[in-house]
């Protein structure tokens, strides 16, 4: 009854942040200031975070979008899935498009592309997540024949003289000789930016065509014992100490 009110007992819940999101940054390194608070009544934070909204128990991929992404990445994968649904594309692009930046949501940001094909593959069919992995890579490169260009914003992002590194650039060509090429360069045509829309774009527009191509487990995500399970408990509980 009282599980999101008082876990761990009661005790004051101690919440340390991921290196991953903190070095090299000035976030301080809190491990050693927080080892020494542990006490009777003071403890490392495990399960439910008051401060997020409480997950249902067996979670489906909707509920990760509305209870854990950030609004950004929430707006922006719903408006390109949107656009590529108005423009008649095959619903495994519409799904490509809606999941492309799922791990910018509530995970890891770098190489995000391969993070969020990885967290999502055990779920769709492959060319589904082979088009999100290979997003990352080909938002680099420009397509006259669909007329794809370099993204104006990335020249704001990372300065007009960035160049993207040889993995980059070695993955972009491997993709271009691919038979999928064209399912991952639609993603990238559709990868639009939340503040270059207007309208707000209801999830459950989505419902129907991710009951056709998104294997939700029964258990709920995180749950089913899938390779990338952690993943998806990651996100409900990530402010787990381990
Ligand atoms: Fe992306
Ligand atoms: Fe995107």
């Amino acid at each position: 009854m009282c599980e999101h009110e008082a876990p761990q007992g009661g005790r004051r819940r101690l919440i340390l942040s991921n290196p991953i999101g903190r070095i090299g940054t000035d976030i301080p390194d809190r491990e050693a200031e927080l080892f020494a608070q542990l006490g009777p009544d003071t403890v490392f934070m495990m399960g439910d975070n008051p401060a997020l909204p409480p997950m249902p128990a067996k979670p489906k991929l909707l509920d990760f979008f509305r209870l854990r992404f950030g609004a950004i990445s929430f707006g922006h994968m719903l408006a390109s899935a949107k656009r590529a649904l108005d423009e008649g594309q095959d619903e495994k692009i519409v799904v490509a498009c809606l999941l492309h930046d799922i791990s910018n949501g509530c995970f890891i940001r770098a190489d995000h592309g391969y993070w969020g094909a990885q967290m999502v593959r055990p779920y769709v069919d492959e060319e589904i997540a082979w088009a999100i992995e290979k997003h990352q890579a080909l938002r680099y490169f420009a397509d006259d024949s669909v007329g794809y260009v370099y993204p104006e914003n990335y020249r704001r992002f990372f300065g007009p003289d960035y160049e993207p590194p040889a993995y980059i650039r070695q993955e972009y060509e491997g993709a271009r000789a691919h038979p999928w090429y064209m399912s991952s360069r639609l993603v990238t045509l559709y990868d639009i930016y939340f503040f270059e829309q207007s309208n707000p774009v209801d999830p459950e527009i989505f419902t129907d065509i991710l009951g056709r191509h998104f294997r939700q487990p029964e258990e709920g995500l995180g749950f089913d014992g899938s390779p990338t399970a952690h993943m998806w408990r990651t996100m409900i509980w990530p402010t787990n100490f381990l």
